[in-house]
């Protein structure tokens, strides 16, 4: 009974939070880095806009702190927006101590853009590509330091932290499955940190990566981690519509830079909903073209920047530019046609500081995290900030409470003895494909008891199917992923039932009002 691989630290997650992690706690212990596919799989490297910071002699802390509280609609929690806000600057200078470039002016040092909720230029960015900019280097980092080991396409199945009897005590590390060897292996660790990212392929339509799944969520609930504001999914408003294009997101940075929204008819119609227009926060804006879109039976409505230079375009949005040429769209003539989709998890495993979780030797941070700073809606370009602020207050803790943890024990190997290749991996497929188009036609923009309801029903009974072919065959990253989906789903359902008012991004025809009172909805595994 041998572990199949031990360390100090085994973070799982190679996007922003969890390489962040592993490089801060790097010179003094070994650290292991998974990924249930490449290093650059999550949606990290996928990040367009740039990273909100207090850079520019006319901001203030003030200022950014006020802008993210408006955004998350009266629920976010003050100590933690004033401490990720404050922590902004040391963030950027440490990206930028690692190598990560940023655009600059021949005005100012940085080039900082603008995107909704936001009052002052912040957003700091590389082009329109920042999430490569930062995911390049963090890798490059990572892969040159000799205490790193990054172990790619291992798909963590849960947490280790129950004893012979069942009860819940530490987290001891993780069971992995080895996709190349198709082996489910024990991981020991006197620290693990979840840095899974978010959820959003629990929605048909998203702007997110294959892997974003939920999967850290639902393995930290099942350890016995209590969650918080799951039905807070964050639509972007602005996603390219184009048969031929499954995920592509377009900027707000383009709203920054003066984008218009417009109807087929050449309308714009942003100021009707709200006086800031194209630049009003997020949930405000998806919730206007869903209004639109359903009034006049539209498919998408439209993006357009081409009343700017070419050149203009072409600096500042390259990426933007040649993949819509390559889908036949000139974005320097025509408008963009646009729709929302599924984008952020705002909810997540309830943290504190310094992204310890409610299981002894557990932390979470990044996307999967709930640390309380995003509230109801998430401010534009906060989410790498958040990243790169909590990984390196949880590496601090890490660091500072390492000596004392006991290595790992000898772990119970994972058990296959009762189970057998899977005979209809279609099911699984078929599963998949049933609980995106629940949760998009009946928890998606706008939402009613009625449909949450139907959601519920379908949601019991894709877990209960779940439940037993993985309790029968195999395990398949696909399986892993349905299960993972599953709890996500079945937590975003219950939290946005018991939330009897609209708020931020959840908004309901049955309770359109905003309740005096603003409370987190917190559910603990029994
Ligand atoms: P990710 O970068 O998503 O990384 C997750 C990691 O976990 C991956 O390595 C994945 O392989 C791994 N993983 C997941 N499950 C498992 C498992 N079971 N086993 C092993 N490994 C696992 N935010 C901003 O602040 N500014 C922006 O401009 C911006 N633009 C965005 C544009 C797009 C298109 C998208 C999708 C998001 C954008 N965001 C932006 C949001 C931001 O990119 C993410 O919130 C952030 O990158 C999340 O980082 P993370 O480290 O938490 O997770
Ligand atoms: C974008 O560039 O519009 C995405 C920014 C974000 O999600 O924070």
């Amino acid at each position: 009974m041998a572990n199949d691989a031990v360390f100090d630290v085994l973070v799982i997650g190679s996007g922003a939070a969890g390489l962040t992690l592993a490089l801060c706690v790097a010179d003094h212990c070994k650290v292991g880095v998974v990924s249930k596919a490449g290093i650059d799989s999550g949606s990290t490297n996928w990040a367009q806009g740039g990273i909100a910071a207090v850079l520019s002699a006319t901001d203030t802390f003030d200022s950014h702190v006020q802008d993210t509280e408006i955004a998350g609609a009266g629920l976010c929690d003050p100590d933690a927006v004033r401490f990720t806000v404050e922590e902004g600057p040391a963030a950027i200078q440490w990206l930028l101590d690692q190598g990560v470039l940023f655009d600059t002016t021949k005005r100012g040092p940085w080039h900082l853009t603008r995107e909704g909720g936001h009052s002052h230029r912040r957003v700091i960015h590389n082009k329109d590509a920042t999430g490569k900019a930062v995911q390049r280097t963090l890798d490059e980092q990572a892969k040159l330091h000799p205490n790193i080991t990054v172990l790619e396409d291992y798909v963590a199945v849960d947490l280790i932290n129950r004893d012979a009897s069942g009860e819940r005590g530490p987290c001891q590390g993780a069971y992995l499955y080895d996709q190349t060897e198709s082996r489910v292996k024990t991981f020991g660790a006197k620290a693990t940190v979840i840095a899974t990212g978010g959820a959003s392929r629990v929605y048909l339509y998203t702007s997110n990566p294959d892997g974003s799944t939920g999967d850290g969520i639902a393995m930290a609930w099942r350890a016995g981690c209590r969650v918080a504001n799951m039905e807070f999914n964050q639509f972007h408003p602005t996603c390219l519509y184009h048969p031929e294009a499954r995920t592509f997101l377009i900027t707000e940075a383009v709203r920054g830079e003066g984008g218009k929204l417009l109807l087929p008819s050449g309308e714009r119609f942003m100021k009707r909903f709200d006086p800031r227009g194209e630049l009003a926060p997020r949930d405000i804006v998806a919730r206007a073209i869903d209004h639109e879109m359903k009034r006049l039976g539209l498919e998408c409505v439209y993006l357009d920047i081409s009343h700017k230079k070419k050149s203009f375009i072409k600096e500042h949005f390259p990426n933007i530019y040649k993949q819509c040429k390559k889908y036949g769209i000139d974005i320097s003539k025509e408008p963009i046609p646009v729709v929302p989709a599924a984008h952020h998890t705002c909810g997540g495993v309830m943290v504190d500081r310094h992204g310890q979780t409610d299981v002894e030797g557990l932390y979470c941070i990044g996307e999967a995290s709930y640390t309380g700073l995003h509230g109801a809606n998430r401010l534009a370009s906060n989410s790498l900030l958040e990243c790169v602020v909590y990984a390196t207050s949880a590496a601090q803790d890490i660091l500072e409470k390492l000596e004392s943890l006991p290595p790992p024990p000898d772990l119970k190997p994972w058990d296959e003895s009762r189970v057998t290749n899977s005979d209809e991996e279609v099911v699984v497929s078929h599963n998949w494909d049933e609980l995106r188009r629940t949760m998009w036609n009946y928890v998606g923009i706008v939402r009613t008891d009625k449909r949450l309801r139907r959601a519920q029903r379908r949601i019991d009974l894709l877990r209960a199917e779940a439940q037993e072919y993985y309790g029968n065959f195999r395990v398949t990253s696909d399986l892993l992923e349905l299960r993972n989906l599953v709890t996500v789903a079945d937590l975003i359902v219950k939290s946005a039932a018991s939330r009897r008012e609209s708020r931020g991004l959840h908004y309901t025809l049955d309770y359109p009002d905003t309740l005096p009172e603003a409370v987190p909805t917190v559910l603990a595994p029994a």
